[in-house]
């Protein structure tokens, strides 16, 4: 397996396939997917793409650090899950966040993703919301 960084247009078919089936293809693009400090990252299996995790410096208003960044579109193929690959995403992705000296990660984490999210060190910080139209969620962060 081998984690590489990715362009906004690559995790198009993830996202689709995996966290939007029933939406329009106009909401596989995501606001700052192309911002100056976003990126995004791969992890590829003899060349396939097979998980995809997406950062943006995003502050939300309930958490107090000045500058932050939020994880999105994280998804790994339902064949190749439970194998270390969104771990490895995360692995990867903390050492970019914290040169660019910010602390925090956080995420709106679906309801069903929530032991994942416990199982690599973020901790509920809100009780439950929904977001239409894909169910109950909960705002999440991780101290880096
Ligand atoms: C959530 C998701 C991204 C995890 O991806 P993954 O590549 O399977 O995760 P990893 O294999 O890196 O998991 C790391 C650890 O978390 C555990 N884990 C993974 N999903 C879990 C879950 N839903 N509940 C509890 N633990 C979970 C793994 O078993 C592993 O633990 P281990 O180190 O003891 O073996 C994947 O299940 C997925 O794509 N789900 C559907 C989309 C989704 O809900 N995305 C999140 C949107 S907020």
């Amino acid at each position: 397996m081998e984690v590489k960084q990715i362009e906004a247009v690559d995790t198009h078919n993830l996202r689709h396939k995996i966290l939007r089936p029933h939406q329009e293809p106009s909401d596989l693009i995501y606001p700052g997917d192309d911002d100056e400090g976003s990126f995004h990252l791969g992890a590829f299996v003899n060349d396939e793409l097979v998980s995809v995790a997406s950062f943006y410096i995003d502050a939300h208003p309930e958490i107090k650090d000045e500058f932050q960044y939020r994880l999105r579109g994280m998804a790994t193929l339902k064949e190749h899950r439970g194998q270390g690959y969104s771990l490895a995403l995360l692995n990867t992705a903390i050492p970019i966040i914290e040169k660019n000296n910010i602390h925090v990660l956080w995420c709106n984490a679906r309801k069903s993703a929530l032991g994942f999210y416990e199982k690599v060190g973020f901790k509920v910080i809100s009780d439950e919301f929904e977001i239409e139209p894909i169910g109950a969620h909960y705002l999440m962060e991780k101290r880096i």
